[in-house]
């Protein structure tokens, strides 16, 4: 059987936003059914794939991690870079045996790859075997495309810029932590970015709708909250109601959780007053991951990214200055078309200059439909993974110099859960985010605990339990 025509429409229209309550559909027809759910991608994946496990739990479905086991398997997939898409299909090629030994295997596809019309037609033409297709826009929708089963083997993904829905069914991965969205989409078009197409135009969601969720957040016992969006700072830009994210943090600080972080921040859209609130409220983790993407200015307009080079590093002087003890961390890409070696060599000379607590780097990756990828490109691939090298290691050392300096010191630590690094270790992550492994601290999980610092590495540190946080 083939998959039908996707329902296709034009992206980025002008149809205005409408907030609705989701539907939470809820049925017991798959009772004694289970789910297997893989995410790949950013935080606002793993956020999504929450609420899909809240959609797939209210049909009956309990989650399992055999995939052997499932009656139904949702890829909850990511579009940023080519890799991304290469992992995916990797992962179809065993799902397809899968099928020919369970023939009701519901096989289903989300997320940002299928929003890509190039990969739904992709999906149609060679992965027949696939169930449902669902976007970004229509997660809503998907209890509905799984009970009615004259809505398998459709596709329905470019569904024009979703709603806003309010107070859906999570199922939430942590009882310490929460992401809570503040956003959807992005108007910033980077050239290279396939986000602004795959997640469509920026819509922010009503200050009051955030304020409850966090502080029902709160009264559940949760510690940590994560506010997500592209591009946090933007917030509110499109909405009448005239407030920013320098009002939403202070009304969220204001809640009193113990602790406030958010992702990700566009320097652009980062004001003065965002600076202050963040400074003012202890409640605020002193935290920033500013993507810089290229230190070279000739690069950054290339990319679109509004900001030169001097005013990225003005706009970091003043962070750090103003929030005492910020850690900062970066995105950078190296590669984009025509990156000459004088650009990258600014790319290092910024790195040198910001002293980055740490960066995720990346090669560029031409994404169909953005225009960059229509740039043609003349460094070859080995030039391109060199300088991704060389930056790796300069990045590192930095890292490490700034963990070094934790050594000795006391830090507030929340920790989360049993330790990767063995048997009696817990770990947790300082206000500044950095990753700490402690000794003997087992019945401490979900608690907010002084930590002696003893070690440091590149990635991380080591710490054992403290009597109290020096100031
Ligand atoms: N190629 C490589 N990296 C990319 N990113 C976004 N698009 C691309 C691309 N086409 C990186 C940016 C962004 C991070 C989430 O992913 O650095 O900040
Ligand atoms: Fe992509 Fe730029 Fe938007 Fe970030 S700000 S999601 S890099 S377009």
């Amino acid at each position: 059987m083939n998959l039908p025509d996707m329902k296709q429409a034009r992206l980025r229209t002008d149809k205005k936003v409408e907030y609705k309550d989701a539907q939470n559909i809820k049925s017991d027809k798959f009772k004694n059914k289970k789910y297997y759910l893989r995410t790949y991608g950013c935080q606002m994946n793993v956020h999504d794939s929450e609420e899909i496990k809240g959609i797939l739990e209210n049909l009956g479905f309990k989650e399992t991690e055999e995939l052997e086991r499932a009656d139904i398997v949702v890829l909850n997939t990511c579009a940023i870079r080519e890799n991304a898409h290469d992992k995916v299909f990797g992962f179809l090629g065993r799902l397809k045996h899968l099928k020919k030994e369970n023939p009701n295997l519901i096989i289903c596809i989300g997320g940002c790859m299928p929003q890509e019309e190039v990969i739904a037609t992709t999906l149609k033409e060679k992965y027949p075997f696939v169930n449902i297709v669902f976007g970004t826009h229509n997660i809503d929708e998907l209890a509905s495309m799984i009970l009615e089963e004259d809505k398998h083997q459709q596709i329905e993904v470019y569904s024009i810029e979703g709603d806003v829905y309010e107070h859906m069914d999570y199922v939430r991965d942590s009882k310490i932590t929460a992401w809570v969205n503040i956003m959807y989409g992005c108007d910033k078009f980077c050239t290279y970015c396939i986000v602004p197409f795959t997640r469509g135009k920026q819509r922010s969601r009503k200050m009051p709708e955030i304020i409850k969720e966090v502080e029902d957040l709160k009264k559940k016992g949760y510690l940590e909250i994560t506010l997500l969006g592209q591009n946090v700072n933007a917030y509110g830009k499109d909405l009448e109601e005239g407030y920013d994210f320098a009002t939403l943090l202070e009304e969220v600080a204001k809640t009193d959780i113990p602790r406030i972080r958010f992702v990700t921040s566009h320097p652009w859209d980062f004001t003065d007053e965002m600076i202050d609130v963040i400074a003012k409220y202890p409640n605020i983790m002193p935290y920033i991951h500013l993507p810089l993407q290229s230190g070279s200015s000739k690069i950054l307009k290339l990319m679109g990214r509004r900001y030169t080079k001097e005013e990225y590093i003005t706009l970091y002087n003043k962070i750090k200055e103003k929030i005492k003890g910020v850690s900062i961390t970066t995105d950078i890409i190296v590669g984009f078309p025509n990156e000459t070696d004088e650009d990258f060599a600014e790319t290092l000379e910024v790195v040198n200059t910001c002293k980055f607590d740490g960066a995720f780097t990346f090669i560029y990756s031409p994404r169909e439909g953005t225009p960059a990828a229509k740039i043609k490109d003349s460094i070859p691939l080995e030039v391109k993974e060199h300088r991704l090298h060389e930056l790796n290691e300069l990045i590192n050392a930095y890292s490490l110099m700034h963990n070094k300096e934790y050594i000795g010191k006391t830090e507030e630590v929340l920790v989360l859960g049993p330790s990767e690094k063995g048997q009696n270790k817990v770990y947790g992550y300082t206000k500044t985010m950095k990753l700490v492994n402690i000794d003997d601290a087992q019945d401490d999980i979900g608690k907010l605990i002084p930590v002696q610092i003893t070690d440091a590495k590149s990635f991380s540190l080591d710490g054992k339990k403290a009597i109290f946080v020096q100031n």
